[in-house]
C-alpha cells in the first residue's frame, strides 16, 4: 500500500531528507530542518522522490534532441536605465527571470526599487509594485519627494500572494517588485507568515506567476545582522539572481553586488550614494576612499585595488597597540576588511619580517566606508599594520598593491597598469607593486618587489623592525 512520506529540509543549506533529523547532513547546523510544502502532484513544485514503479509506468513526456536544434533563449537584458544596477546586472532585467535584493533594514531597498520602476516606468514598460510593508499612501509621498512620475508607477498594497498573482495575471506587468518576500504570504497555508514555509510557497508561487508572464521579478529580502537572508537559504537557489546591497548606516555609500548570476558574470561593483533625494549613482569614485591624509601620520598606507572592472584607490588605516598588562587578552577588530585575512597578514608579518603583533590590540579600517576583499589590497594592509606597530609614518604620496603569501612573497593579481594609471590621476608619485607586474606609468615612480621583507625596506620601515 502506498504510505505519503513528509520530506524536510534545512533551512540553512536546502539539503533534503526523508526524515527529521536534529543536525543537517548537509551543513552540519543543528535545529535547521523544517518540513518541505507538499507540492500539488501536478504543481511543479518541489521534487519529491518517486516510487520505483513510476519510472516503468508513463513514457518520457520530454525527448533528448540535438543541442543545436533548441531556439537559442531570448534572454535578453533590458536596461532599467539606472545605470549603476545595469552594471550590477551586466545589461539589465531579463524577461520572465527572478531577482532577489538582499539587505539590512534601513540600507536602502525600497528606494532604490522605487527609483528603479520609475525609470522602467519611463521607458514605456508596465510596472507593479506589490508593497506588503508600507501603504500607498507612504510610498506615494516617498516618490513625490524624489521628484518621480507617480501615474505610471501601479501599487498592489497586499500581503497576500492571492492578490500578487491575480494582479500579475490582469495587469500583465513588464516589472514586477515584490517589497519583501518576507511579509507576503499565502493564505491557504496554514503557516505563519515569515516562516520558511511561507516565503518558499509564497516565492514559488510568484515565480510562476511571472514565469507565465514573461515579467521580469524582483524579490526583496531582508537579512540578518550576521548577513544571512533571514528566512530560507533556498530562496537563493530558487532565484536566477541574488544582488545585496550594503552600507554602513551612519554613511551615505551603498554598494550593489550580484552574489549569483544566471546571465552573466558576477563581482562587478554597483556605487550609490544616499542623499536627500534618494540614490545617486557613483561613476567616479576618485579620492573618496581616502582620507584627509595629513604627513606623519603613521598605520596609514594606500592601497591601489580592483572591484569587478573598477579600479578603487583606497586607504587602509591599522592601528596597533601594546597591551596594558600581560594578563589582557588581545582585542581584534575590523571594518571594510576581512578578519580572517587580518590575522593572516599579521602572521606573516610576525614570521617573515619580524613585526610582531602578538601581544597588541589590532584594528584595521578602510575610509569611506567601502569593503575591499581582494588580495591586491594585502601590501597596503601590511605596510599600514608594520608603520602603525614601528610608529614610522609612510610617505603621503605613497600608493601599493600586491598579494602577500604566507611565504612573505609578493604576489601579481593583475591589472598593474590600469592600478598605477587611477593612483597617478588621484596625486600619488610612488608605489610599491609585485616585482612580476613592474611596468611604466607617466607621473609614477614604480618600485618592483618580490618579498614583504623587501617592501618594508623600501619605505624605511625595516631598519626599525627590531625595535619593535
Ligand atoms: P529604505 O529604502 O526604506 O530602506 P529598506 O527598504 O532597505 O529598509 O531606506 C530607508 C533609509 O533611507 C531611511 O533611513 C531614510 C533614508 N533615505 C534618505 O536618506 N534619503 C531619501 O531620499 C530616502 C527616500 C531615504
Ligand atoms: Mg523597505
Amino acid at each position: 500500500m502506498a504510505r505519503s512520506h513528509s520530506l524536510f529540509f534545512c533551512k540553512e543549506c536546502g539539503t533534503e531528507s526523508g526524515q527529521w533529523v536534529g543536525k543537517c547532513g548537509g551543513c552540519g547546523e543543528w535545529n535547521t530542518l523544517v518540513e518541505a510544502p507538499t507540492a500539488e502532484p501536478t504543481s511543479g513544485g518541489r521534487p519529491g522522490k518517486r516510487s520505483a514503479g513510476a519510472h516503468a509506468a508513463s513514457p518520457p513526456a520530454i525527448q533528448p534532441q540535438a543541442l543545436d536544434s533548441f531556439d537559442i533563449a531570448a534572454g535578453a537584458a533590458h536596461p532599467t536605465g539606472i545605470a549603476e544596477l545595469d552594471r550590477v546586472l551586466g545589461g539589465g532585467l531579463v524577461n520572465g527571470s527572478t531577482t532577489l535584493l538582499g539587505g539590512e533594514p534601513g540600507v536602502g531597498k525600497s528606494t532604490l526599487l522605487l527609483q528603479v520602476v520609475a525609470a522602467v516606468a519611463s521607458r514605456a514598460r508596465k510596472v507593479l509594485v506589490v508593497s506588503a510593508e508600507e501603504a500607498g499612501g507612504q510610498i506615494r509621498a516617498r516618490a513625490e519627494r524624489l521628484g518621480l512620475q507617480l501615474a505610471a508607477i501601479r501599487v498592489l498594497n497586499s500581503t497576500s500572494v492571492d492578490d500578487a498573482c491575480a494582479a500579475i495575471e490582469t495587469d500583465r506587468p513588464d516589472l514586477v517588485v515584490v517589497d519583501s518576500i518576507q511579509t507576503v504570504h499565502d493564505p491557504a497555508s496554514a503557516s505563519a507568515p515569515g516562516s520558511v514555509n511561507q516565503v518558499t510557497l509564497s516565492a514559488q508561487r510568484l515565480i510562476a506567476s511571472t514565469h507565465a508572464s514573461g515579467a521580469a521579478l524582483v524579490l526583496v529580502g531582508h537579512v540578518t545582522k550576521d548577513g544571512g537572508l533571514a528566512g530560507p537559504r533556498v530562496l537563493e537557489h530558487m532565484v536566477d539572481t541574488v544582488l545585496t546591497f550594503e552600507g554602513d548606516q551612519a554613511r551615505q555609500l551603498r554598494m550593489l553586488r550580484a552574489i549569483k548570476h544566471r546571465f552573466g558574470p558576477t563581482g562587478e561593483l554597483g556605487l550609490f550614494e544616499m542623499g536627500a533625494d534618494g540614490l545617486s549613482g557613483v561613476t567616479d569614485p576618485g579620492s573618496r576612499f581616502i582620507g584627509d591624509r595629513r604627513d606623519g601620520i603613521t598605520g596609514s598606507a594606500v592601497a591601489a585595488t580592483v572591484d569587478g572592472h573598477r579600479t578603487l584607490v583606497v586607504e587602509i588605516q591599522a592601528l596597533v597597540v601594546e597591551l596594558s598588562s600581560p594578563d589582557a587578552a588581545p582585542r581584534w577588530a575590523t571594518q571594510g576588511i576581512d578578519q580572517r585575512r587580518l590575522s593572516l597578514l599579521t602572521a606573516v608579518l610576525s614570521k617573515r619580517a619580524d613585526v610582531t603583533t602578538g601581544r597588541c590590540d589590532v584594528y584595521a579600517a578602510t575610509t569611506g566606508g567601502v569593503r575591499v576583499g581582494e588580495p591586491g589590497a594585502d601590501l597596503a594592509l601590511c605596510l599600514a599594520l608594520a608603520s602603525s606597530r614601528l610608529d614610522v609614518p609612510l610617505s603621503p604620496d605613497l600608493a601599493a598593491f600586491g598579494e602577500v603569501g604566507l611565504s612573505g612573497d609578493v604576489r601579481g593579481v593583475g591589472r598593474a597598469e590600469t592600478r598605477l594609471r587611477e593612483a597617478a590621476r588621484l596625486g600619488f608619485k610612488r608605489a610599491l607593486v609585485p616585482a612580476s607586474e613592474a611596468c611604466q606609468v607617466s607621473g609614477m615612480r614604480v618600485v618592483p618587489v618580490a618579498t614583504i621583507t623587501e617592501a618594508l625596506q623600501a619605505v624605511g620601515l625595516a631598519a626599525r623592525r627590531n625595535a619593535a
